[in-house]
């Protein structure tokens, strides 16, 4: 088990802010990933971009489900996500840290720049495992000023004894990125 720490709301703004949107863009990493109707799990979504960015992929009959630890992210998120005009499509949840605790199937999974935080990573993808529908994707990205090569490699092999092979690379800004399925 790693050391970990959580992300304070306000440290939030140095990244998701309006410049992020130049170099992490929803339609492109999630090309092929995500398609109108599915079910998405944004988990740790923070204040919400990648939620939001989701939800206007998924469209109406679809279905984001975005879970933080923090409340304040959450609470955010959800005023973001009604001047983007979709937080009819986002159901939020406030989890714990050793337990994502939602119910049901999804179609895919985003973890962004969270894994790292978990308390326990080895668990987090056993939990992982049983919510994702067959042939479900998860996209793992951590951020490289935190997470070096070595430890990302770490995080792979936790979710490959949780039942998850890496898919495909993911060349995201920032980050150190695969698609896994199980
Ligand atoms: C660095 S922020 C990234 C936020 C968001 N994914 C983004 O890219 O904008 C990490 C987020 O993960 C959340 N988090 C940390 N540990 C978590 C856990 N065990 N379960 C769920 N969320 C967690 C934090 O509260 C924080 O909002």
């Amino acid at each position: 088990m790693q050391k970990h720490h959580v992300c304070p709301w306000w440290l939030t703004y140095t990244f998701d802010n309006p410049l992020r949107r130049l170099f992490h863009r929803p339609a492109i990493m999630f090309a092929g990933l995500v398609k109108p109707g599915m079910t998405v799990l944004d988990i740790g979504c923070g204040m919400g971009y990648f939620s939001i960015g989701l939800a206007r992929l998924v469209g109406p009959q679809g279905k984001v489900l975005a879970v933080d630890l923090q409340q304040r992210m959450l609470d955010t998120l959800r005023r973001r996500a009604a001047r983007a005009g979709v937080a009819g499509i986002i159901e939020t949840r406030q989890c714990t840290a050793d337990r994502i605790g939602v119910k049901g199937e999804v179609d895919f999974a985003l973890a962004f720049w969270m894994v790292h935080e978990t308390p326990d990573q080895a668990a987090f993808f056993r939990e992982l495992a049983l919510l994702l529908k067959p042939g479900g994707k998860v996209l793992v990205a951590e951020p490289k000023f935190h997470v070096t090569a070595g430890r990302f490699q770490e995080i792979l092999a936790d979710s490959g004894r949780a039942g998850f092979a890496v898919a495909a690379g993911s060349a995201i800004t920032f980050s150190r990125a695969a698609v896994l399925s199980l």
